[in-house]
């Protein structure tokens, strides 16, 4: 009795310790479960990439800057020739000078360069138009700085405290004379 007894016990110690491996396999073989879940989640990727790529119009002609100024052309194929104007943090003020390398008329291909936060550009461009000469709508307190329109040959300039272009951004520097401001525009950033 006493004989079988222990060899029942053992028996079913056996059968225990058995299923407490068997287990442990078990609980393993969740985890590989769980991966094809995170490979799911870059197959997300591609549809946000083609969004992302247009918003990130980076600059491709950075205007050249010294001591806290810039010289801007532009010309009578409605061009500025930068897109991207970085005032060094050291700057309290700075100057940007325009000059029209063209031969059109003011009237005809008029250049300015207004400043203003990228949230305002629309609206200062619409209530400039048809402001003459300057086309820019008098004392329009969203415009940070701005020079006048000038014409082929002339040249002109603008000075502004840097503090003003610190906080609140993104900036744009563009052109608002009539139409011109979808090409005439570029970024203008303290760093
Ligand atoms: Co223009």
């Amino acid at each position: 009795m006493t004989f079988r007894q222990v060899l029942l016990t053992s028996a079913v110690a056996l059968a225990l310790s058995a299923c407490g491996q068997s287990s442990a396999p078990a609980a393993d073989s969740t985890a590989p479960a769980a991966a094809p879940e995170a490979a799911a989640a870059p197959a997300a990727a591609p549809d946000a990439a083609p969004t992302a790529a247009p918003e990130s119009a980076t600059p491709t002609k950075p205007a050249t800057v010294a001591n806290c100024a810039t010289t801007i052309e532009a010309n009578d194929q409605m061009q500025y020739n930068a897109d991207s104007i970085t005032v060094p943090a050291s700057c309290t003020q700075f100057t940007i000078n325009l000059k029209h390398v063209g031969t059109m008329a003011a009237n005809v291909m008029g250049h300015n360069v207004v400043i203003a936060t990228q949230a305002n550009m629309e609206g200062i461009d619409q209530d400039g138009a048809g402001v003459t000469p300057d086309h820019v709508k008098a004392d329009d307190a969203r415009v940070i700085a701005h020079t006048k329109v000038i014409g082929g040959g002339e040249s002109t300039s603008v000075t502004f405290d840097v503090a003003r272009i610190k906080d609140g951004g993104p900036f744009k520097f563009f052109c608002t004379f009539p139409g011109h401001m979808t090409l005439m525009q570029g970024s203008i950033q303290v760093q």
